[in-house]
């Protein structure tokens, strides 16, 4: 399978919404809303424009990541700025190819150049932790209510950035959206059915798993 790996444009923004909606579509809850998401955080200040990508095969969109900034906080109110990536997404019929890790691997290699200490994303460790990620508690970076989450995962970029401190994670606010326009939004595509998976009883598991 021969890729090409580039920047997002305008003319992309559909095809992304639509592989984005394939690939989440009954996988964590029944349908999905990540098309919508993708769909307004590339207006939100919190978006870093320079590190959303997607991959082309034989001229088709197939496979897509986007980020936003956030932080973490130290116990003396000390703020650093982290990467967060999602949605990431690539369209089924071509995952288990690489394309998900070609996404990841060059836009955490920006991160690292920018001087981010952390890309850190709440998702699936089955999926990260082949890429390095450790859990927020081996950092000793918890969520903002001081719960360590499993699906709370630190790729450290700056060796022992973190060490000596405690610290608390604050995702961008533009993942709080409104689930009524997400329902609306996706009015403006083809009818798909909403049903039960496993993997939706296998994520509500996650979500409520801690360390
Ligand atoms: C998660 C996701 C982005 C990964 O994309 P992907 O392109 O399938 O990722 P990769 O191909 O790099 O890796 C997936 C698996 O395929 C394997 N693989 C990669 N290339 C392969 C090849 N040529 N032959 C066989 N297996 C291969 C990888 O080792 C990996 O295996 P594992 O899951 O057992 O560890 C994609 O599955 C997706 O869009 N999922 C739905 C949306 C989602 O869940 N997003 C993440 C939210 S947390």
């Amino acid at each position: 399978m021969i890729t090409t790996l580039r920047t997002e444009t305008e003319s992309d923004y559909r095809a992304v919404e639509e592989l984005t909606r394939e690939a989440f579509w009954n996988l964590y809850v029944p349908g999905c809303d990540e098309h919508y998401l993708a769909h307004i955080l590339r207006d939100h200040p919190d978006f870093i424009k320079e590190f959303d990508f997607v991959v082309e095969c034989s001229g088709k969109v197939i496979g897509n990541i986007m980020y936003t900034r956030s932080y973490v906080e130290n116990e003396k109110g000390e703020k650093t700025e982290t990467a967060t990536f999602g949605p990431v997404s690539v369209l089924p019929g071509y995952q288990r190819n690489g394309v998900g890790a070609m996404l990841i691997r060059h836009t955490v290699r920006l991160a690292r150049e920018k001087g981010y200490p952390a890309v850190i994303i709440y998702g699936d460790p089955h999926n990260y932790c082949k890429h390095g990620f450790k859990n927020g508690k081996d950092y000793n970076i918890s969520s903002n209510d001081g719960s360590f989450p499993l699906g709370l995962l630190v790729l450290e970029l700056k060796k022992g950035f973190f060490e000596g401190h405690s610290w608390k994670f604050y995702n961008s606010p533009a993942y709080e959206f409104d689930k009524a326009a997400a329902e609306e939004f996706d009015k403006r595509f083809d009818p798909k059915v909403k049903g039960h998976k496993p993997s939706q009883d296998l994520f509500s598991m996650q979500c409520r798993a801690h360390l």
